[in-house]
């Protein structure tokens, strides 16, 4: 984890109100994992704690957020020119398992399967391309990604996961595009074909509403492990002020330390 100041090296708007910021520094673009957050301090008064972003993409020595107008921050940094400075502190937090851990390459041998609900796409572009730079070894794990949103002009991200290789079925609240109805429930008619015959890996992220939905299907699926990025609002972000807790099975955790990735499982 580092404090660093770093420049905007892009700023680009990727739907009406969501904007994808690269942030150039080849120690971030190193160090970080899927999974992981970016802690940004913006220089104006109105913005008196730091905004925790997730790690969106990396491409050489750029990192990149995607991230939601919501309120002041969000708005400054959409805001934001190139050549901006920015305080950043980071890689922070526990991300998504993949890879290196044996137990994770056994059981990916079939399946992963990406959920993302609205913005929660964010991490798992990054998780998309780390996976996806696992093909030419000696297995290639099939990638299937289910996006929800609430309509078509705010289906997020559908050609950076075709082109790390993964499969992908959206589904909106309102139908206008795939699926009508939530990313949840396109996995679970997924899961009613063969694949659930299978072991798999579940990634998600999205609001907290989806991934209590989530784990409700997942209790049908015991093959299933679901490793899901959580939001909660953040002081310090590394783990001091208790600001981010968030209740598991076995009490309270840190959203920005024991997390912000938790075994579903252990959460609900
Ligand atoms: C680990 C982590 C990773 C995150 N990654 C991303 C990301 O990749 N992209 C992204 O767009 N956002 C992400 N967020 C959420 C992001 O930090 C907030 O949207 C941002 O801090 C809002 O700041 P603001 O000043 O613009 O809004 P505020 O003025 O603070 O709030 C505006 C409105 O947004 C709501 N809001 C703010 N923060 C949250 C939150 N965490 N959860 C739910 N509602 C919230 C508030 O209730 C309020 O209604 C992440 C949060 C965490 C904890
Ligand atoms: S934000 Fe301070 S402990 Fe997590």
């Amino acid at each position: 984890m580092k404090l660093l100041k770093a420049k905007v090296n892009s700023i680009s708007r990727v739907t009406s109100n969501v904007y994808r910021i690269g942030i150039s520094s080849p120690l971030l673009a190193r160090k970080s994992l899927p999974g992981q957050f970016l802690h940004i301090k913006l220089e104006d008064k109105r913005v008196l704690l730091r905004r925790p972003f997730s790690i969106h993409r990396v491409d050489r020595t750029v990192v990149y957020i995607l991230f939601k107008r919501r309120g002041v921050a969000t708005d400054i940094l959409s805001n934001l020119k190139k050549g901006a400075s920015l305080d950043v502190l980071g890689p922070l937090g526990n991300g998504f398992s993949y890879f290196g851990d044996t137990a994770w390459r056994k059981s990916i041998k079939e399946n992963i399967m990406l959920v993302a609900g609205g913005i929660g796409v964010a991490p798992l572009v990054f998780l998309a391309q780390k996976i996806n730079a696992l093909r030419g070894t000696d297995y290639k794990p099939p990638i299937l990604t289910f996006l929800g949103a609430r309509a078509k002009s705010e289906v997020l991200c559908e050609g950076d996961f075709k082109r790390l290789g993964s499969k992908v079925r959206v589904a909106t609240d309102d139908g206008s595009m795939g699926f009508k109805g939530t990313a949840t429930d396109l996995l679970k008619n997924q899961l009613r074909t063969k694949i659930c015959q299978l072991k798999a890996y579940v990634y998600a992220c999205g609001p907290q509403d989806m991934l209590r939905s989530l784990s409700a299907v997942l209790k049908k699926f015991p093959g299933l492990v679901c490793e899901a990025s959580f939001e909660q609002f953040m002081g310090c972000g590394v783990g001091v002020c208790y600001g981010c807790v968030i209740e598991s099975k076995a009490g309270y955790k840190k959203v920005c330390k024991d997390g912000p990735v938790f075994n579903l499982r252990d959460i609900y």
